[in-house]
């Protein structure tokens, strides 16, 4: 008695995965691109890059030149108005007056970690605005951070 009506249910889930089989074809539009700014910068170009600054191999820290530059193109498009030295620049002005004259130039610090500035500029601080993901992208943001806090690194670097 049993088996008639399990089998009756059988055809019935094959017949609804035929269906859904048939319609296979309409695959969903794909994601949108990555913004051309996305990093793109594959390991094999490292170690050449990292011998062109051999002041940061020597301190251990792998400081990629591509990367630094693509890093100081999105803070001078997204935080130099902010952040540059000098007078009118609210962030500046407004980090000189928390912390010192020292340490009021982002990119002149020392003592700040990627994830924090990624958590600043993700949620904003003060009078900072947050940064949507569709304004600066996650790839984009590991590589501002990277340019912001190693910023003096290159710096210094290049001067030395
Ligand atoms: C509209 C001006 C403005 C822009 C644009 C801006 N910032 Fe800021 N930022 C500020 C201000 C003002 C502060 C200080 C907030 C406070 O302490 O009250 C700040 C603080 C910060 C801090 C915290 C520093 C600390 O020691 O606590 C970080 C990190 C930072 N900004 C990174 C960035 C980055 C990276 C960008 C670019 C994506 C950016 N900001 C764009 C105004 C700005």
């Amino acid at each position: 008695m049993l088996r008639p009506v399990k089998s009756k249910w059988m055809s019935i889930i094959a017949a609804f995965a035929f269906t859904l089989g048939g319609c296979g074809g309409d695959e969903p539009p794909p994601a949108a691109p990555e913004p051309p700014m996305a990093p793109k910068v594959t390991t094999t170009m490292a170690p050449a890059a990292v011998e062109a600054v051999s002041p940061a191999a020597a301190t251990g820290a792998a400081i990629d030149p591509v990367a630094q530059e693509q890093g100081r193109g999105i803070y001078v498009h997204y935080c130099a108005d902010c952040h540059d030295a000098g007078e009118g620049h609210p962030g500046t002005m407004r980090l000189a007056a928390r912390l010192d004259a020292g340490n009021a130039v982002l990119t002149t610090r020392a003592d700040l970690a990627p994830e924090y500035v990624k958590l600043i500029v993700r949620n904003g601080l003060g009078m900072m605005p947050a940064f949507r993901p569709s304004e600066v992208t996650d790839a984009e943001l590991d590589v501002l951070a990277g340019y912001v806090v190693n910023a003096n690194d290159t710096a210094s670097n290049t001067a030395k």
